[in-house]
């Protein structure tokens, strides 16, 4: 017999962990409304080209990448903001700016898998385009901070940086795109000699050091640490100052930074100005990540558009919730179940179940033909909070017998009046 497990990386979610995903995506579509963005929904399956063209060599090489029966190389979507980014080339290429976007759904990555690392995982992902100004960026860290406070998370933290940092200093140094690429890929990944040695201007690799060697654990003291080492790098100082502006308005809305990072830097390869990550002590991986990407629209061939965008683990702030036990404050329904006592009432039983569902009330029928005890009993094991039994004698007279299932008591209810006194009841 085949054993039919699922695919390596991949998971099912039973009903409680589905439950509580559920309820973080509908916290982060709550959290969209409440910023004003407006959820699109785009393929799984997209052109390669369009994937791989600015994600990074790490991001590219954990594609799921195939070709379909046109023979055309496709890939499944290993995060959202290529297809947002080519949105804003076609759709909406004229619609009034800023635009802002939610998406929700899977995303796929080849990433060897481990706790908080699967091949496919959820992300709720939110970009605002048009809009070049700190106000945006500030907007993208405080809606994260709004969501993680919405699911019931504490003690979150923020771990900031902005690519124009090494980037500026790379640039004023001669250092081509790619190799400042590069560099900040192994910069990511904290192979900070192997970074350095790709460089080969020595005063670049002075700064860059000197930026490395930055130890302190206030905000303050790395932004002036980090001021002092770039005074001689314009752009380097600019982004500098952008980032010390967008910290200033998150920090004066009680957000809470972590830690500043002069060398921080992030997997994808699009982004030009400030990044960032959002963790919790507990979990060793980041639960959110995002930062401005200021060129993607215009490579896609739109006009330049400054853009920045977070994308939330959501598979991670599940594992967050459940290892902070934060009782997710989702609002159980009440939940009935619909007995017949004899075979012959089953038709009578459904018509019961209907009305109560049209009243928005959930409603299980009886559709294994158990005894009443063995249809009550299990009932109770599934903590259902009460029973209709729909008895002959009872619908004769237009009733039905409700048993509150906790307090094991019954009476007698008339088939109008059911829907209002079991809502009052919930
Ligand atoms: P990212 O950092 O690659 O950014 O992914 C965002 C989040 O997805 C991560 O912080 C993490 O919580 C979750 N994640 C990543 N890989 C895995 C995995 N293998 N298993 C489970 N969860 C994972 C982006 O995707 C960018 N598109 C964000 C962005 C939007 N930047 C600008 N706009």
């Amino acid at each position: 017999m085949p054993n039919f497990q699922t695919v390596r990386g991949m998971r099912d979610l039973l009903a409680d962990e589905a439950g509580t995903l559920n309820f973080v995506i509908s916290k982060a579509r709550e959290t969209a409304e409440l910023y004003g963005y407006r959820e699109v929904i785009t393929p799984v399956v997209e052109p390669y080209e369009l994937l791989s063209a600015k994600a990074g060599e790490e991001i590219r090489s954990r594609m799921f990448v195939f070709k379909d029966l046109g023979n055309r190389t496709v890939a499944l979507r290993p995060e959202f903001t290529a297809s947002i980014a080519r949105l804003a080339t076609g759709a909406l290429k004229n619609e009034p700016k800023p635009l802002r976007m939610l998406a929700v759904g899977s995303v796929y990555r080849y990433d060897e898998p481990q706790r908080g690392r699967y091949r496919e995982f959820y992300q709720s992902n939110y970009e605002i385009m048009g809009a070049s100004n700190p106000e945006a960026d500030a907007e993208i860290i405080l809606l994260t901070d709004s969501l993680m406070r919405s699911v019931g998370l504490h003690n979150y933290a923020f771990k900031i940086g902005h690519v124009g940092i090494i980037r500026g200093i790379l640039g004023q140094e001669n250092v081509d795109e790619k190799t400042q690429s590069a560099v900040l890929q192994l910069m990511d990944k904290k192979e900070h000699n192997k970074a350095l040695e790709l460089i080969e201007s020595e005063p670049c690799r002075v700064a860059l050091k000197g930026l490395l060697d930055i130890k302190t654990d206030s905000v303050h003291e790395t932004i002036e640490a980090t001021k002092r080492q770039v005074e001689n790098y314009g752009d380097a100082a600019s982004a500098v100052q952008n980032l010390q502006e967008i910290l200033t308005l998150v920090a004066e809305r009680g957000c809470p930074v972590a830690t500043v990072e002069p060398t921080f830097a992030r997997g994808l390869e699009y982004y030009t100005g400030m990044i960032f990550e959002v963790y919790i002590p507990e979990v060793e991986v980041a639960l959110g990540g995002g930062g401005r990407y200021d060129r993607l629209v215009e490579v896609f061939g739109g006009e330049q558009t400054p853009a920045i965008g977070v994308a939330h683990g959501l598979d991670r702030i599940v594992m967050a919730i459940q290892t902070q036990k934060t009782p997710p404050n989702k609002c159980e329904k009440m939940k009935v179940a619909v007995v017949p006592v004899k075979t012959i009432m089953k038709g009578r039983a459904l018509g019961i179940a209907q009305l109560l569902r049209t009243a928005g009330i959930s409603a299980e029928l009886e559709v294994m033909g158990r005894k009443i005890n063995k249809a009550l009993e299990d009932a109770d094991r599934r903590q259902m909070d009460f029973a209709v039994i729909v008895g002959e004698r009872e619908i004769e007279q237009g009733c039905v017998v409700v048993r509150d299932l906790a307090k094991r008591e019954q009476c007698e209810v008339p088939i109008s009046d059911l829907p209002k006194i079991l809502s009052s009841r919930s």
